[in-house]
């Protein structure tokens, strides 16, 4: 019994994926389901939606294996972020559908705070921002408008929970309230210093700890599944947030270690060890992965489109037919046309922060035509990901040497790649397993189960599939950066 079972919850799809003892994916499934639009920049999820799709991709999953639930040992969670969730503590029904961490219908409430001067205070607790990105403000809103809420968060009868806190009180049947640092950190409650609910910023949202789950190390006692799930009781020994479990599935594990996956968004991770490095660039200062009480810090810059620009592409301009082309096309495309897309279709994250900016492109002719719309969506990935590694570089001196880890959907393509490469005048290191955030689920909970190697024997077996070596000249790549920096000050709203 050496099969690790990992969930991962993300934003558009659930997968399960079991994994070997020798850390080989034998088996896996995965789900979409349905995003709920109600208003403008509202992005709900129904929670029922969560669970099922998470249970039947385990069944779906164990079957590809052709194992049972018992030959499964242990169990890791990875989940979309800061994605928040409020339910009754006596019936686990939900008060409201998951707020998704995309939805920006608390921005007023962000900026209220703001001018009370109170962003400080919140970043120099939680290293995050006042932004509707985080769960703080998405709590605060089901509070004050969900008929009844407020009442019953004071005495005592709700529960809030990030993805993983939602899917474990399910899982093993209710009444486990859990969550690890890594989704904790990103609520806007929690100082990552002292690793503890901070009751002033509680208090500045108005939200009672009552509510809150109790936070655990990634690699934990997470509970048990209940049996009725899978006819087996299996035990849940790993928790973390999808991009930390993908820092630890890259085995970014020494301080300067830096990682990218591109999924939805696109999600930069750099390992600063135990130091807390607070950003003067508006990056976040996260908790990396937290294991035997110890925290190892990072600092993140989160990108809110990247693969989704081309996902537009293809379903909402229906430019381009499959997802997977768009290196090709791009590659096709005409190089004398500076076509400069900025996907700030929900504002823009890390390091600009503007809520209220909104997607343009600039540079067409008469001559544009979908491959250039393909490569500006490319490009405008990797100009943002430069953007961050560069904000990293002014934050953290020791971060100068950089080599890039990246995983997720888009990095098939080596023509984005290279051009990531190209942009960030560094090498970009693509491994062999791409599957690295369930891989890091499935490590943590591995590892708490004695089963899989410690850290060093981990990254040992880390493997590069593919360097991608920078190989544009400092003119075109400094021309190109001054289009792209261009583009950017002409989105930017006018209310910042
Ligand atoms: O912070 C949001 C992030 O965790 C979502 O990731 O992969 O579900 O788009 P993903």
């Amino acid at each position: 019994m050496t099969h690790i079972l990992a969930i991962d919850q993300g934003t558009t799809s659930t997968r399960s994926i079991v994994f070997d003892g020798a850390q080989k994916i034998v088996g896996s499934a995965q789900q979409e389901f349905t995003q709920h639009y109600p208003h403008p920049g509202w992005v709900e999820h129904d929670p029922a939606d969560l669970v099922r799709t998470t249970i039947e991709t385990m069944k779906g999953a164990i079957a590809d294996a052709g194992l049972e639930a018992a030959d499964i040992a242990a169990i890791g969670i990875t989940n979309q972020r800061e994605t928040t969730l409020v339910w009754d503590r006596k019936t686990g029904e939900p008060l409201n559908n998951a707020i998704v961490w995309q939805d920006r219908r608390t921005s007023d409430m962000c900026a209220a705070l703001k001018s009370k001067g109170l962003e400080e205070t919140f970043t120099a607790r939680t290293g995050l921002l006042l932004d509707p990105y985080f769960s703080g403000t998405k709590v605060a809103w089901i509070l004050e408008h969900v008929e009844g809420a407020r009442a019953m968060a004071e005495a005592g009868e709700l529960c809030f929970g990030t993805v993983d806190s939602w899917l474990i009180w399910n899982l093993t049947g209710g009444g486990i309230h859990v969550t690890d640092a890594t989704n904790a950190a990103r609520t806007l409650l929690f100082d990552i210093r002292a690793n503890d609910w901070d009751d002033d910023l509680l208090a500045a949202l108005n939200v009672p700890r009552a509510m809150l789950p109790e936070v655990k190390d990634c690699a934990a006692d997470f509970g048990m599944l209940d049996p009725a799930i899978l006819g087996h009781a299996i035990p849940i020994l790993g928790v973390a947030g999808d991009q930390h479990a993908a820092t630890v599935g890259q085995a970014c594990f020494e301080p300067g270690m830096l990682k990218s996956t591109y999924g939805t968004g696109c999600f930069a991770v750099l390992n600063t060890g135990e130091e807390f490095v607070a950003s003067n660039n508006r990056l976040l200062t996260t908790i990396a992965y937290r294991l035997d009480g110890k925290t190892t810090y990072a600092l993140e810059g989160s990108i809110f489109i990247a693969g989704a620009a081309v996902q537009w592409l293809r379903d909402g301009l229906k430019m381009i037919d499959k997802a997977a082309k768009s290196g090709e096309l791009a590659a096709a495309s005409d190089p004398e046309q500076a076509i400069y897309l900025v996907p700030a279709f929900v504002g823009l994250g890390a390091p600009y922060w503007d809520a209220e900016a909104r997607g343009a492109i600039f540079g067409l002719t008469r001559n544009t035509g979908p491959a250039e719309f393909a490569r500006a969506a490319l490009e405008a990935v990797c100009f943002q990901t430069a953007d961050l590694v560069e904000a990293m570089h002014r934050d953290w001196a020791a971060s100068a040497e950089t080599i890039l880890r990246v995983d997720g959907g888009m990095v098939a393509s080596d023509w984005t790649m290279q051009c990531l490469a190209d942009l960030l005048d560094a090498p970009v290191d693509r491994p062999e397993i791409l599957e690295t955030t369930a891989l890091g689920a499935a490590w943590l909970a591995g590892r708490k189960a004695g089963l899989w190697p410690d850290e060093a024997g981990f990254a040992a077996t880390w493997k590069c599939e593919h360097r991608f070596a920078p190989k544009m000249d400092d003119a075109t790549r400094e021309k190109k950066k001054a289009g792209w920096r261009d583009a950017i000050a002409r989105t930017l709203s006018r209310q910042k």
